[in-house]
């Protein structure tokens, strides 16, 4: 398959990148950057790619060289692009977040469809080897009835784009369409849809922009999730100086944490068990975990499944977004969520 990359940042360089390289199926054969910079760090990766300003030069010029378009631009981007790249007839697959609401999101499910393409946002937490482990022990039973997780996830600041472009684009609303919840927030909701399946029917939520000096945006967020009768608590903060994630979940038999490269797993009357999982959290680029975005992907085009489950999943999240603004809005009072996908299930 040929891939063409529309925005050569931070996460094209240091997370699909590596991961392409690593395979035979796919071929990156062109980048679109408004930056010259940009553009010339995607050529020092592939001599033999070519290269466009715009992406309506590369559409007009060497659409026939691609199936697949990559978009890895900054959030606000991604709706019109991913518009024009179903419009020419192409697979898409996105960045996090897909769009950044509702309206948006049906809208692009409904092109998809009548284009027949297969439409997929990058939720590659589901494939962090920790949580894929995770998520194994217990569909085993490991830990009996999963009925309570912990998820404290923090960042250091709003992280920087490429020095090149806006650097500071997460932090402007207009660019990034949202604060915490919508970048860890979504990828905290994404790891529990992968270890506990179904979905969530309401949420109660805090969320507060604290650190006002660095961005209006909200850095903060606290939240509760009813989860199919389990709790799911998830504390996200970017007020940080260490990156870090830890996750914890706890049943009727046992319970797992995760930090970092680490699982422990305690089950009831038995010595903790370690295993070591490389995973590497702290490091945004994570492009060990994209190898599973990939072959999902390809797997969705070669089955013809308009319906990957990371696209019924990112309309979960807005869902939850939006719900979590309004509890927060309202002291923390529990609102109801509505998107229930008919097709949530396991990838
Ligand atoms: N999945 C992950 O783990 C992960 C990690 C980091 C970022 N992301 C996501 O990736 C996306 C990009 O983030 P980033 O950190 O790489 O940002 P970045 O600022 O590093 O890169 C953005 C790139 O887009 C280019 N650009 C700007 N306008 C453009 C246009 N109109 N056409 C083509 N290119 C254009 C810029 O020149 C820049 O090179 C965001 O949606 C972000 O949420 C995901």
């Amino acid at each position: 398959m040929k891939v063409a990359i529309v925005g050569f940042g931070f996460s094209a360089e240091k997370g699909h990148i590596p991961a392409y390289r690593e395979r035979s199926d796919i071929h990156v054969t062109a980048v679109v950057d408004p930056v010259t910079a940009r553009r010339a760090a995607a050529l020092r990766q592939y001599q033999n790619i070519r290269v466009y300003e715009t992406f309506d030069d590369l559409l007009e010029e060497y659409s026939d060289e691609i199936d697949i378009i990559d978009i890895c631009l900054p959030n606000a981007f991604h709706m019109e692009n991913v518009k024009r790249a179903l419009a020419a007839d192409k697979h898409v697959l996105c960045e996090k977040p897909l769009v950044l609401n509702k309206a948006e999101y049906y809208e692009l499910v409904e092109i998809a469809n009548q284009q027949k393409r297969i439409l997929y946002p990058c939720h590659n937490y589901k494939f962090a080897p920790a949580i894929v482990h995770a998520a194994y022990l217990i569909n085993s039973g490991e830990i009996g009835q999963p009925l309570f997780a912990s998820f404290n996830i923090f960042g250091a600041g709003f992280q920087s784009g490429v020095p090149q472009w806006q650097p500071d684009w997460r932090k402007n609303k207009e660019l990034s369409g949202g604060g915490i919840m919508i970048d860890h927030g979504l990828d905290a909701i994404s790891v529990a849809q992968t270890l506990f399946g179904g979905s969530p029917q309401r949420i109660s939520a805090h969320t507060r922009s604290l650190n006002q000096a660095e961005s209006q945006l909200e850095d903060l967020a606290v939240f509760c999730l009813d989860w199919d009768g389990k709790l799911i608590n998830i504390s996200l903060s970017s007020l940080g100086s260490i990156p870090k994630a830890y996750y914890r979940i706890q049943g009727t038999e046992g319970e797992i944490s995760i930090e970092n490269n680490d699982i422990f797993l305690s089950v009831k009357d038995q010595p903790v068990q370690h295993i070591f999982v490389p995973t590497y959290f702290d490091d945004p680029g994570h492009a060990n975990w994209f190898n599973g975005v990939i072959d999902n992907l390809l797997d969705c085009i070669k089955t013809g499944n308009t319906e990957p489950f990371p696209l019924m999943e990112a309309g979960l999240v807005l869902d939850i977004v939006e719900k979590a603004n309004y509890s927060s809005n309202n002291g923390g009072s529990w609102m109801g969520l509505e998107f229930t996908a008919k097709s949530l299930q396991m990838v």
